[in-house]
């Protein structure tokens, strides 16, 4: 196509295209976009003209502006136009779905700035089912940012940053920027490392968050800081996880927990207010025992109910071997009630079967409470009293089913918290318009690792124990024979939960050198590493440490709850892929060879 492309020269746009209402019928106005939409009707072309603000209904009239009329035969979806009109008031119907729908520009002069290819996929197609796959709007992703839907996240997204910014600002915190180019951070994932090339062989670590350094502000004597901060952590990705994320970063001088829990609360209460939604000035709070034998969760969401109930006390006598053997060694006997499906198909419990097997269940059992009588797997293997007996302490009734699992404390929690979900989800059980906030606390301070039979930082290695915990953490540490206690310290660790994600985590850290080189003992590490890992660190606490804590939130987290998306590409303008790949820009990719070799690097 041979067009002649305009020049925007002098002219200036009066309007955006979301934005003409009937108070402005009359009025000679200049608009800009792309061509959402054309319909040509003979004498008559309509146009959707789109900006990231609306889209108004552009009219070209051959009899009254024929030039622009007949500019307007060549023009496709996509391009980019100006036009000068006339706001008019729609005859007839009224577009009830445009903002702008009492209204239409009629066009007297319309100037094409540039064309614009066809479109890989469909933007206005409506709703998600609807959408091209993923990868290829990746791979296109500047005509993805157009569509309505992202242009709102995307713009969502910086609402939520500015009103955090305002918040911190307010309340007297320093916003500090900390290095990109850094050493290891001690997050739990992998490393992203950058070469140096002044020091060949040697590398930089992108911060996993800013969790020294932060530390490091409060010895400094900034009291209060925070800072918008770029995360790197190479990790498995899951929905809600990229290996490039941002977090709001916070840290805070001479405060117990209550005091940086009621900086999260109003924080988060502060930046929800944008979706019109009213926190409670104080949020529920759970410890995390409780979260985990209530919903088998660290993360539960409170939605809807269907908590786990303990069915173990009722089986302490059970001569069904699967089951005693689960109670001899400690596990533990949990069921969840499903209201209302005792007529599930003997299809659907295999399904639900085969869902708990991945998280480590061996079998899922079920007992169905029909109307005329009891139904269950266990049946022949417990008798019908006993079946009885369990449903009513499910507290199940007629109608309900209940399922069951079978295991180690931390596999039918795995399970049944997972089962909890599907089954919400299956059932349409959670309620999408409610939001329920939740401060979950005391954390375990340690993980036990089985496959090296160590113990891990649970939250990270600067997190302190909990007071009434510091003895039986110091007997854990220095009595080899003890070290399994080290799995019972608490730690004053905490996480912010809304609808079941995780939206941000912190602690009260270590601030004395005694207590940190003893956790770095726990850790399995010697004096030695410490020092070479965190010498540096662990220097600064001999100078003078007030006592601190703080916590980050997950900047993308936060924003897939005010935009009521699951995905958290749909917070981000230019994510990665599942396998953390940028398809637009095609990185990771290769180096030049001149590029490796001025690193000293080879590869293999
Ligand atoms: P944590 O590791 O819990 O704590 O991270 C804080 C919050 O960041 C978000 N988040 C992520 N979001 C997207 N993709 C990821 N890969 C990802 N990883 C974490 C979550 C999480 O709650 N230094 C500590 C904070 C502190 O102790 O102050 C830290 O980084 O919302």
């Amino acid at each position: 196509m041979d067009l002649m492309l305009d020049t925007l020269g002098s002219l200036e746009r009066t309007h955006t295209c979301g934005e003409l209402r009937k108070e402005n019928v009359g009025n000679d106005v200049v608009l800009m976009g792309w061509v959402a939409k054309k319909r040509d009707f003979g004498p008559l072309t309509f146009i959707d003209l789109r900006d990231r603000d609306g889209v108004t209904q552009v009219v070209l009239n051959e009899k009254t502006s024929p030039d622009a009329h007949a500019k307007a035969k060549d023009i496709r979806g996509e391009f980019v136009l100006g036009i000068k009109g006339t706001v008019v008031e729609r005859e007839g119907t009224h577009n009830a779905r445009l903002a702008t729908g009492d209204i239409e520009v009629h066009a007297t002069e319309l100037l094409i700035f540039n064309t614009a290819k066809v479109p890989p996929f469909e933007l206005e197609k409506a709703g998600s089912q609807n959408l091209a796959s993923e990868d290829l709007r990746l791979k296109y992703r500047y005509m993805d940012l157009r569509r309505p839907q992202l242009q709102h996240n995307i713009r969502m997204r910086a609402k939520a940053v500015r009103a955090i910014r305002e918040y911190f600002d307010g309340r007297g915190f320093i916003e500090i920027e900390t290095p990109i180019l850094l050493k290891s951070t001690p997050e739990g994932a992998r490393d992203f490392v950058v070469p140096s090339r002044i020091h060949t062989g040697k590398f930089f670590a992108l911060p996993q968050s800013p969790q020294i350094l932060k530390q490091i502000t409060m010895i400094s004597g900034f009291d209060k800081y925070f800072q918008i901060a770029r995360c790197f952590r190479d990790e498995d990705l899951r929905a809600d996880r990229q290996p490039e994320f941002t977090q709001l970063d916070m840290e805070m001088s001479f405060v117990n927990r209550e005091q940086v829990y009621r900086e999260m609360e109003g924080m988060f209460n502060h930046v929800m207010k944008l979706i019109g939604v009213e926190f409670p000035a104080e949020w529920p709070r759970m410890t995390h025992s409780e979260a985990m034998r209530r919903y088998g969760s660290d993360k539960p969401d409170l939605r809807f109910a269907m908590e786990l109930i303990d069915l173990s006390a009722e089986l302490k006598d059970t001569d069904f071997a699967p089951f005693a053997d689960v109670l001899a060694k400690g596990g533990e006997i949990k069921c969840i009630v499903v209201k209302g499906r005792s007529d599930y198909s003997r299809k659907q419990t295999d399904e639900l079967q085969e869902y708990v097997k991945r998280y480590g269940a061996g079998a899922l059992a079920w007992i169905k409470v029909a109307d005329d009588a009891l139904t269950s797997s266990l049946a022949k293997v417990l008798g019908e009293e006993k079946v009885a007996e369990l449903a009513s302490v499910a507290g199940a009734e007629k109608g309900d089913a209940i399922l069951i699992v079978a295991g180690r404390r931390s596999v039918v929690a795995a399970a049944l918290g997972a089962l909890r979900l599907e089954v919400a989800r299956r059932e349409d059980l959670i309620d999408r318009t409610a939001y329920k906030p939740l401060i979950v606390t005391e954390f375990p301070m340690f993980e036990h690792d089985e496959e090296s039979d160590s113990y891990v930082a649970a939250h990270h290695p600067f997190t302190s124990p909990m007071d009434e915990d510091v003895e039986l953490f110091k007997t854990a540490v220095n009595d080899p024979s003890q070290h399994h206690l080290l799995g019972q310290v608490r730690a004053k660790a905490y996480d912010v939960v809304i609808n079941g994600y995780e939206c941000a985590g912190g602690s009260i850290r270590i601030h004395q050198k005694e207590i940190q080189d003893l956790n770095f003992k726990a850790l399995g590490m010697t004096p030695e590493k410490a020092r070479e890992r965190f010498g540096f660190f662990l220097d600064a606490l001999e100078y003078g440490t007030p006592p601190h804590g703080g916590f980050a939130a997950g900047i993308e987290r936060t924003c897939m709850i005010l935009c009521g998306t699951e995905n958290i590409r749909d917070v981000m303008a230019f994510p990665k892929t599942a396998s953390a790949q940028d398809l637009m820009m095609d990185s990771p990719g290769e180096v030049d060879d001149s590029q490796l070799k001025e690193l000293g690097i080879s590869i293999g």
